[in-house]
């Protein structure tokens, strides 16, 4: 019983239940989207992919066959994980396969605009975005 309840309250503080709301800021995605327009730094993520990232992962990050889809990669993917490998890169050398993707770590134009290439690419990769060029709410 008192396992239970302790469960119960766990679950509470999980989900955010009775909680004053200051807990779902967490929770809120890291882009604005209102009816398919975007704030200024999720367009400019959108610019920033453009330049870096778009001639191996496709139109809106959507894959192709030189580089993974990065809208189904960040489905699971965390942010850490994501800024990881855009700051150190990955080689697989798997299956006679030589696919590299470069390190962006000295490359000021990702590095500084992470979040909002981060932000980008979630939005896409939770659908609120079609891959082409978005217009800004915010002007
Ligand atoms: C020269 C081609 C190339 C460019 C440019 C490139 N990537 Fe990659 N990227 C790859 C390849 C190839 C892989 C897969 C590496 C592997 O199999 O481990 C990859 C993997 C990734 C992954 C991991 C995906 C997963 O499923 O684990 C992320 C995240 C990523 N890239 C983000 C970016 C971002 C953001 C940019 C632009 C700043 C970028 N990439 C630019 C080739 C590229």
């Amino acid at each position: 019983m008192r396992k239970g309840l302790y469960g119960l309250a766990a679950l509470a503080v999980a989900f955010g239940v009775g909680l004053p709301s200051s807990g779902q800021a967490q929770h809120e995605p890291p882009y604005q989207v209102k009816d398919g327009k975007v704030d200024k730094a999720t367009y400019n993520g959108y610019r920033r992919f453009g330049n870096a990232c778009e001639r191996c992962h496709g139109q809106g990050g959507a894959g192709s066959s030189f580089a993974p889809s990065l809208t189904k990669a960040l489905k699971t993917m965390s942010y850490d994980d994501f800024v990881e490998t855009v700051i150190n890169g990955r080689q697989n050398l798997a299956n006679g396969q030589n696919k590299v993707m470069p390190a962006f770590g000295t490359n000021e134009d990702v590095v500084t605009y992470m979040d909002d290439i981060y932000g980008y690419l979630k939005a896409r990769s939770d659908g609120a975005l079609h891959g082409g060029r978005p217009e800004r709410f915010d002007r």
